[in-house]
């Protein structure tokens, strides 16, 4: 396909596409696809989107499986933009968005990313996939390596919410459950992997998962109608999500699709587990790890982030910023969200409302912008955090 050659996120050091690699050879940060985007834009065109397929492999020029017959899919992506015009009516904005990744498969946008992961991994010969994870992850994984044929290893925090831990067995998945945090889970992969015989596919440790999951900037252009909102709103563990769209924004632009005005990109944490906020305000381009993470959004109780500098680089230079919520706030914003426009976010999803509220009153977004919240999951994963 399109695909010419992997790059070092920090030290632009080149790798070799067609091999199964993890991280920079050289200095250890993530590894991005790089295309040849003027070959991809001669195909991919925004005329040539309305009659594709309406999952994210109607971006297929710039997604790196080389070959059709290895696409494993469940029918990620194409989730929908929904207008919330009644909370927006609340907060006395026009055009605000509910980006919905509960839609996909295994209802989180973590579909994505390992439905591009596995496909190449399968691809490039894998069979054996490994992961930690803080729960959403874990489901995908689980659910893609049953359909591609391939043997998934979990390995999530004790308290991971129970949902995930019973998607993962139901769809055939070797489960270990961790006392520790999702670091804790990423140090037992990789102090077992090479004896084992897997893959790891932790998130930002293998080049392809970003590649899926990008297709949610593309999206956001397309169902916006080619012109980036004017805020993005982001829940922030690992970050994949937002680094992703922001690679997506630039080839979008180098394929002459939209211009370079970008969307202020806000990342949202939990007041415990903060990480990037405190790196944002610091000044500092990387994170410190954030010491006794607690939060009931699970997805968001990521102490230390391997793209942290990728985060904080997108943040600053899109004029966005970083704040964290009390889980307090986003479980009472979780009834709020879904009693007004009918979606049950994840807890993660439903901490982009006290944030605006906040940035609002800061004067930092407008009333007349266009702002997307980004919800990535289903609140429906999360029984033990609600009280009924
Ligand atoms: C529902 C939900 N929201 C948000 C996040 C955070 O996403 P990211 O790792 O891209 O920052 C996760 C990750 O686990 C999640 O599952
Ligand atoms: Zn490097």
């Amino acid at each position: 396909m399109n695909v010419t050659h992997l790059e070092c996120a920090l030290c632009a050091l080149k790798h070799e596409a067609r091999r199964l690699l993890n991280l920079c050879t050289k200095c250890g940060k993530p590894l991005l696809v790089r295309y040849d985007l003027e070959q991809a834009a001669r195909s991919l065109t925004k005329e040539s989107l309305r009659g594709r397929r309406a999952d994210l492999w109607r971006y297929r020029e710039v997604l790196p499986v080389d070959a059709d017959e290895h696409i494993i899919s469940l029918g990620e992506g194409w989730t929908p933009l929904l207008h919330a015009r009644a909370l927006g009516e609340q907060l006395g904005f026009r055009e605000l968005y509910i980006k919905d990744e509960s839609q996909n498969p295994t209802q989180s946008f973590k579909a994505r990313g390992m439905a591009a992961a596995v496909s190449m991994a399968k691809e490039l010969g894998a069979q054996k996939l490994a992961v930690p994870s803080a729960g959403n992850a874990a489901g995908a994984l689980a659910a893609y390596a049953a359909c591609a044929g391939l043997e998934a290893f979990i390995f999530m925090p004790k308290d991971t919410p129970r949902a995930n831990v019973i998607e993962c067995e139901q769809t055939g998945a070797h489960v270990t459950l961790v006392d520790g945090l999702i670091t804790d889970c990423g140090a037992e992969v990789a102090r077992r992997k090479d004896a084992e015989g897997w893959f790891d596919v932790s998130t930002l440790k293998e080049p392809y998962r970003i590649e899926g999951k990008k297709t949610l900037g593309y999206e956001l252009a397309e169902q916006l109608d080619w012109e980036l909102p004017d805020v993005i709103i982001y829940p922030t563990g690992g970050g994949t999500g937002l680094i992703g769209m922001w690679k997506a924004f630039d080839e979008m632009e180098q394929m002459g699709w939209i211009g370079s005005k970008r969307p202020k990109m806000v990342t949202v944490q939990a007041a415990g587990c903060a990480p990037i906020v405190r790196a944002f305000e610091a000044g500092k381009r990387f994170a410190d790890e954030f010491p006794n993470a607690q939060t009931t959004a699970s997805g968001l109780r990521v102490p230390r982030a391997i793209g942290d500098f990728l985060i904080l680089d997108a943040i600053r230079a899109s004029g966005g910023t970083a704040m964290a919520v009390t889980d307090e706030q986003l479980i009472a914003a979780t009834r709020e969200i879904g009693a007004a426009e009918g979606v049950f976010c994840a807890p993660e999803g439903a901490a982009c409302l006290p944030a605006l509220r906040k940035l609002v009153e800061a004067e930092q977004v407008g009333r007349d912008e266009r702002v997307v919240l980004f919800n990535m999951g289903a609140g429906v994963k999360y029984l033990e955090s609600f009280s009924s």
